[in-house]
């Protein structure tokens, strides 16, 4: 991916963050997931007064592009944005998703509030995960 591919797949996680839903933390998160066939899917969080029945960013994302026929291993790279100081990660119910559906080598780009983005790979965020029953 060369760099412009790369700020215009967090420009597209910072802008869907003003859909997020978040009454409840008023911590808006937006993702970016850039499909194999050069698409973008973008999702944002979305809370419940539950609390636990909130769907976070990554897995919106995720969803919107597994409801359009999407499959596992047509993710090329990810994006995660959020107004934090640090780069904000995906949580853990959202990495186990994930695993399931990207390969580990795929990039993940974080960013923190003065721009700056941290380039990872899904491998760095969920080691030794589970992936398979047999
Ligand atoms: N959240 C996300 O959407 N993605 C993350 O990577 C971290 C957390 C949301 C869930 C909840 O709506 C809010 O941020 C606070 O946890």
């Amino acid at each position: 991916m060369d760099q412009n591919q790369i700020e215009a797949l967090v420009d597209a996680a910072r802008n869907v963050r003003q859909h997020a839903y978040c009454p409840y933390s008023h911590f808006p998160v937006g993702c970016a997931l850039l499909s194999q066939d050069g698409k973008i899917f973008t999702g944002v969080n979305v809370e419940n007064v539950s609390f636990g029945a909130t769907n976070c960013a990554e897995r919106s994302a995720l969803f919107t592009a597994a409801s359009l026929g999407y499959r596992p291993g047509f993710i090329k790279a990810i994006a995660v944005t959020g107004a934090t100081e640090d780069f904000l990660p995906p949580c853990s119910i959202c990495r186990q998703v994930l695993v399931e559906w990207a390969d580990p080598e795929t990039p993940v780009f974080l960013t923190r509030n003065d721009g700056q983005i941290k380039r990872l790979k899904l491998l760095d965020l969920a080691p030794y995960s589970f992936t398979q029953m047999n």
